[in-house]
């Protein structure tokens, strides 16, 4: 899978399915079950390391994860997410930053949070030839500014730059953008305007190809149901189950039995 093939998706009406992913075993899973897109997002901060926010991840860490996902791949492109602080601050760190995750982690695409503020850094990592995906809506690394995980976008004005900051991701050569959480009928419109696949999480059926938490759609973190979630399995109740199970066989002696010891 790669970027030109993305777009080539789009222009046949094609649907991209994408999710995340943080390390080797999970990654070979989702790879082989057919995903188009895997995303080592910095969602990792909360899922894997347990923080509130998707701030406190560091490069390293992105790193380590998604070195750990590219061993595992063999058709899905893998996208790694720049961690809040390695491209807001100027240019030159954004592009040192994107090089280190392309370099160490073999990665074949990063993503970062933003329009018109980060232009100047997203324009500084495509000079040196490394495909970006944008991402806008709900920019979790915004979250202080927001102080909420609601629904953005529902007033015009913020709809209105949302709408520019697409096209300007576009027109400098991104080659998608991921929308988290906005009304549907706005992202259907994005979608509709631009060339390049637009991603929703949260943001309807009327994109080119939808994203989720890997974690939240197999039901193994149970702690956070939004609307726009489905849930494709109850892995938290399997693996409650298999644990409990073998819990009581090692309390009995149960296990392990004869065929089960050399
Ligand atoms: O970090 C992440 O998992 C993401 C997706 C939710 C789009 O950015």
């Amino acid at each position: 899978m790669t970027t030109r093939r993305l777009i080539e998706m789009k222009q046949r009406g094609e649907k991209i399915a994408m999710l995340t992913s943080y390390d080797y075993s999970m990654a070979r899973l989702v790879d082989e079950a057919g995903v188009d897109v895997i995303l080592v997002g910095d969602s990792a901060s909360n899922v894997m390391a347990g923080n509130i926010t998707t701030l406190p991840i560091t490069l390293d860490q992105m790193i380590y994860h998604g070195k750990s996902v590219m061993k595992a791949v063999k058709r899905a492109l893998v996208i790694v997410d720049m961690p809040f602080g390695s491209y807001q601050g100027n240019p030159m760190e954004a592009l040192a930053s994107a090089i280190r995750i392309m370099k160490e982690s073999h990665a074949e695409a990063v993503k970062l949070e933003g329009g018109a503020e980060v232009r100047e850094s997203i324009e500084r990592i495509l000079s040196a030839g490394i495909p970006v995906c944008g991402h806008l809506g709900l920019t979790p690394q915004s979250i202080n500014k927001f102080g909420t995980y609601n629904v953005r976008a529902k007033e015009e004005a913020e709809a209105n730059k949302l709408i520019e900051d697409a096209k300007m991701l576009e027109e400098i050569g991104c080659f998608a953008v991921v929308i988290e959480k906005v009304p549907a009928e706005l992202a259907t419109r994005v979608a509709k305007e631009l060339t390049i696949p637009v991603i929703g999480i949260g943001a309807g059926g009327g994109v080119d190809g939808q994203v989720l938490v890997v974690h939240d759609m197999l039901g193994i973190n149970q702690g956070f149901s939004p609307r726009f979630l489905r849930r494709y399995a109850d892995l938290a109740s399997v693996i409650n189950d298999a644990v409990g199970h073998y819990v009581d066989d090692v309390k009995t002696g149960d296990f392990p039995n004869e065929t089960e010891q050399y």
